[in-house]
């Protein structure tokens, strides 16, 4: 980490949000201009990085047994699930940002020191009604496709593709705009749209819920029509709590929050959505304006009642994600996150690798941040000399204090072939040491999840487990690394014979 690299690690987020349930958002269709699937093909021959971003020869990915290197230790049991965009086309058009594809689940079985791997869409409503007509039936995030009529709901165009996640025994995998759908965590079927509840049914649910140690599960979603917040509060049991909406002017996309032991926090960027924009043609991301005047304007709400919220103030800035927050005895909040200056990651890099092009944009940082209980507000940087995504914990120190936090890293490389994540880290929050494994040059690093070790409970006792794209070899891995001693590299690994898409984000679930 010796010096700052441009751009890296894949961020995540995606989504359509701004449909409401009933509301008709297209006045016109625009044409798409030039087929960006040409362009792509003849990158891809010269990149062979660009693999992650190729849609599977099949819908269907299955290898009963990996080849492994290394002990995959018989304690740990159960099945680590992935999502990510996948088909990055319909019927030969090629979507124009990475957020857009459909959803794959990946599951890598993990069971007496063996893994098997099964790779499958999600079946939704805007798939299998794709996969039907053999043509573009909705538009994307960031692309309008031709001829589209306008959605009827953000269900009609929900893609499916960002995360999944295991609450109350049932697996869900999570869009941002949409609704959840629930998958048979066996076969990766899919059972169907999940809803809390009549009145929430189809309102907008985030990808990055929160489960407290208590088993509660919180989230938010966008309602950018109704210019409100949704809040959720799903008890242990998977039954709704509460439900409620806080109205928030100049709203816009917003991916991820935190909460701690007595709050929802959900920083808001000052990217504003603007209806007419999408009216006039432009996709959900265009019709999004980076208003830096506005701030981060940061609502805390009261776990307990929603009715209570505060306002806090930070300066602009763009994230994606949260590790995790906790709140101190004086009432302060302190979190941490990868913060971009500005949001222009997600309108270059991650739309212009579909045409297969490279266009840098601003980094991001490791950052700390204190919400001091007067209102003040401190934030410093971590590490600014490596770009830094996927924010992760032991989840057993979630909403409160903690010590560790895991993420990729893009260090500087050269020549390197690639412009992602390179690296893994864990950063230790009280003595500022970094703990990392960097690598081979080839391949593209992807989230990397902390599983506890069975039986332990001292948080960094377990492992980090999470993939990796080999572009030279044209394969993907899964690499599990002691989450002590990250720079001991992964203690084990395992090969499919394919490579799969990049991915977003996923978790493991214990047997
Ligand atoms: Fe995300």
């Amino acid at each position: 980490m010796r010096r700052r690299h441009f751009i890296a690690a894949s961020a995540a987020m995606a989504v359509h949000s701004a449909l409401e349930p009933g509301l008709l958002i297209r006045a016109a269709t625009a044409a798409s201009g030039d087929d960006w699937g040409p362009a792509f093909a003849a990158a891809r021959a010269r990149k062979p990085w660009l693999a992650g971003f190729e849609t599977p020869a099949s819908d269907r990915l299955e290898t009963p047994r990996l080849d492994i290197d290394g002990v995959w230790p018989a304690e740990l049991a159960g099945a680590f699930y992935r999502n990510g965009p996948a088909r990055h086309a319909v019927a030969g058009q090629r979507y124009r940002h990475w957020f857009d594809g459909d959803g794959m689940l990946q599951k890598f079985t993990i069971a007496d020191g063996r893994v098997a791997h099964l790779g499958r869409y999600v079946a939704t409503a805007k798939y299998m009604a794709e996969i039907a007509a053999d043509r573009p039936l909705a538009d994307g995030f960031g692309t309008r496709m031709p001829g589209v009529p306008p959605a009827a709901s953000p269900d009609a165009i929900n893609p499916a593709n960002i995360s999944v996640i295991a609450h109350a025994g049932r697996l869900l995998a999570l869009w941002e705009a949409g609704s959840p759908h629930e998958i048979d965590p066996a076969t990766l079927d899919t059972i169907g749209r999940h809803a809390w509840s009549d009145e929430t049914s189809g309102l907008p649910f985030t990808a990055h819920p929160r489960i407290d140690r208590d088993g509660n599960l919180w989230g938010f979603g966008y309602a950018l029509f109704r210019g409100a917040l949704v809040l959720y509060h799903i008890g242990p049991d998977g039954g709704l709590r509460k439900a409620g909406l806080v109205p928030v002017p100049d709203l816009g996309m917003v991916h991820d929050f935190m909460v701690t032991a007595r709050h929802i926090v959900i920083p808001i960027p000052p990217l504003v959505f603007e209806a007419d924009r999408l009216a006039g043609g432009a996709s959900f991301l265009d019709a999004h304006v980076w208003k830096p005047d506005l701030g981060t304007r940061v609502l805390l709400v009261d776990k307990d009642d929603f009715s209570r919220v505060e306002w806090r103030r930070l300066p602009p800035q763009w994230i994606f994600h949260y590790g995790n927050a906790w709140e101190e005895a004086d009432g302060s909040i302190r979190f941490d996150a990868c913060r971009y200056d500005d949001p222009g990651v997600m309108f270059s890099l991650l739309r212009y690798v579909m045409r297969g092009e490279v266009r840098p944009a601003s980094p991001a940082y490791a950052m700390q941040t204190v919400l001091r209980a007067g209102g003040a507000a401190d934030q410093q940087v971590i590490t600014d000399q490596a770009s830094a995504e996927f924010p992760r914990i032991d989840p057993r120190r979630a909403a409160v204090r903690y010590r560790q936090l895991y993420c990729v890293l893009g260090l500087g490389r050269g020549d390197a072939a690639h412009p992602f994540a390179n690296a893994v880290a864990r950063h230790d929050l009280e003595t500022g040491d970094w703990d990392l494994h960097r690598y081979g040059p080839d391949e593209i690093v992807e989230e990397h999840v902390f599983v506890p070790r069975p039986g332990s409970t001292d948080e960094g006792d377990g492992w980090l487990l999470g993939t990796t794209l080999d572009a030279g070899a044209g394969v993907t891995r899964l690499n599990l690394l002691d989450a002590r001693r990250l720079a001991g590299g992964p203690v084990a690994r395992a090969h499919l014979p394919y490579s799969l898409p990049l991915g977003l984000h996923g978790n493991f679930v214990g047997a």
